[in-house]
């Protein structure tokens, strides 16, 4: 290439910001492979990017409106270079759509969470500019993948998406839409195309993945269990979870799998969001509290070392004093390994919308007093790791030499001494010490 040439074959830059869950990972992944196919390649530098696409989460007013501080920062940069594409994705697209370029001219392109297969085509200029509809096909089916590529050893799989139980704070069912489950044959090519990749361990991904229903290789629909099994059998992949789970959905086969399928990881997210009959039924949360406590209690028979997490809301319109305490019995009952927890937020379009709110103030002391239960819990929790050898998978170097990083059975992250072992390595583990956020262990064996 002469000094002339001019480089017309470089790539363009593609800088991809995500908020929120992890189907946001896991679609911003996927948009990235899509765009791969186009010609771009992702950058860590904003700054550089011919591309910005922020990846956006609706669930509450301050996930919501970091968009739009985010894009005010760009403005100078569009102004900079006015070729630079900015594009809007996820859950506020999805809820705002045409309402973001008009507050927001910067933005170039707007794509709900439905219809990221469309994204190329819209970065052409080939499609229109503004997409949220539901469509009827499976994005993930029009995605195209870097089948080649190395990946990272946990990676993440969409089984399911949507939801169809409405409880009375959240935007997921309008954001996302309806329950809708993948097929069995894709999700097990998908597995083994990562499996084949390098990836051990998958993470199954769902709004309401216990919920998933998917018809299955013997054209007969299968349940959440059954695929869990079916991913057992599979060469290669060494773990299996999955998240995020509704109690009424842990059938009985899905329990069972906690027994009897290895690779499914003794750890489980079940959100119950309060403690509280009065409240769970005003969130139409459709079970109690003691029905809670029956499953967790069945739950720990099916897998007696399994690691509970959860997720809380505190100050939901109404809640009580009572309410709050009887929210902290639920919790010292169950003894959670970790859990989330979050201050009410009230979404427009939802039922508890224009509900009466809880006083701020209020609403902050129940939080702080909560987290702080939780905390000690999951302190406790890890402490209570030390001594016991677990199975530790490699994910990355540590930040001093010599270390590795990895995530535990349990999903804490471990630090581990070692020269020799490589990322991916699934080792066994003793754990010798609990920091503040981590844990370090001394490699016994490979497993
Ligand atoms: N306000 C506060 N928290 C919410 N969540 C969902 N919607 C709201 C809201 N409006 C929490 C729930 C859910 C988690 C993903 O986010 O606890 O399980
Ligand atoms: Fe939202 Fe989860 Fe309730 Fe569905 S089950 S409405 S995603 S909180």
């Amino acid at each position: 290439m002469s000094d002339h040439d001019t480089p017309a074959q470089a790539a363009k830059k593609l800088f991809i910001k995500t908020y929120g869950c992890q189907m946001n990972v896991y679609d911003s992944q996927r948009m990235a492979e899509a765009m791969g196919a186009e010609g771009y390649v992702l950058t860590e530098n904003q700054s550089e990017a011919d591309m910005v696409l922020l990846n956006t989460c609706h669930i509450r007013e301050k996930a919501a409106e970091k968009l739009y501080s985010d894009l005010g920062r760009l403005k100078p940069l569009k102004a900079e270079r006015p070729d630079l594409k900015i594009g809007v994705a996820g859950c506020v697209a999805q809820a705002e759509g045409e309402e973001i370029v008009r507050r927001m001219p910067v933005v170039d392109l707007v794509v709900g969470p439905q219809t990221y297969h469309r994204l190329p085509a819209m970065v052409r200029g080939e499609a229109p500019k503004i997409i949220t509809d539901f469509p009827e096909e499976d994005k993930f089916d029009h995605l195209p993948q870097q089948r080649a590529t190395r990946r990272a050893p946990a990676a993440f799989l969409t089984v399911q998406e949507g939801c169809d139980k409405f409880c009375a704070f959240c935007v997921v069912p309008y954001t996302r839409g309806a329950e809708v489950s993948r097929p069995v044959e894709r999700i097990m090519r998908e597995a083994r195309d990562l499996v084949a990749r390098g990836v051990r361990e998958i993470t199954l991904l769902g709004q309401n993945v216990n919920g998933w229903h998917g018809m299955g290789e013997d054209g007969r629909e299968w349940g959440f269990g059954r695929l869990i099994r079916a991913l057992g059998e599979a060469e290669g992949l060494e773990r299996i979870r999955y998240t995020t789970s509704h109690p009424n959905d842990m059938a009985d086969d899905l329990i069972e799998a906690h027994r009897d399928v290895p690779q499914l990881m003794p750890y489980l997210h079940l959100p119950v969001q309060s403690g509280s009959d009065r409240i769970l039924k005003a969130m139409n949360r459709k079970h109690t509290a003691e029905q809670y406590l029956r499953l967790i209690d069945r739950i720990r028979d099916a897998r007696p070392d399994i690691m509970l997490t959860s997720d809380f809301i505190v100050g939901f319109p109404g809640e009580t004093d009572q309410d709050h305490q009887d929210t902290l019995r639920l919790i010292e009952q169950v003894d959670f390994g970790t859990a989330f927890s979050f201050k009410y937020s009230p979404r427009p379009g939802t039922p508890a919308y224009e509900r009466a709110e809880v006083d701020g103030a209020v609403a902050d002391a129940r939080l702080q007093e909560l987290q702080a239960l939780l905390t000690r819990q999951q302190k406790a929790a890890q402490e209570g790791m030390v001594g016991r050898t677990v199975g530790v998978l490699l994910e990355k170097q540590g930040r001093e030499a010599g270390q590795m990083i990895g995530k535990s059975d349990y999903l804490h992250s471990v630090f581990v001494d070692t020269t020799t072992a490589q990322i991916g390595d699934l080792l066994q583990v003793r754990i010798i010490e609990s920091a503040s956020n981590s844990l370090h262990g001394k490699i016994v064996s490979a497993t």
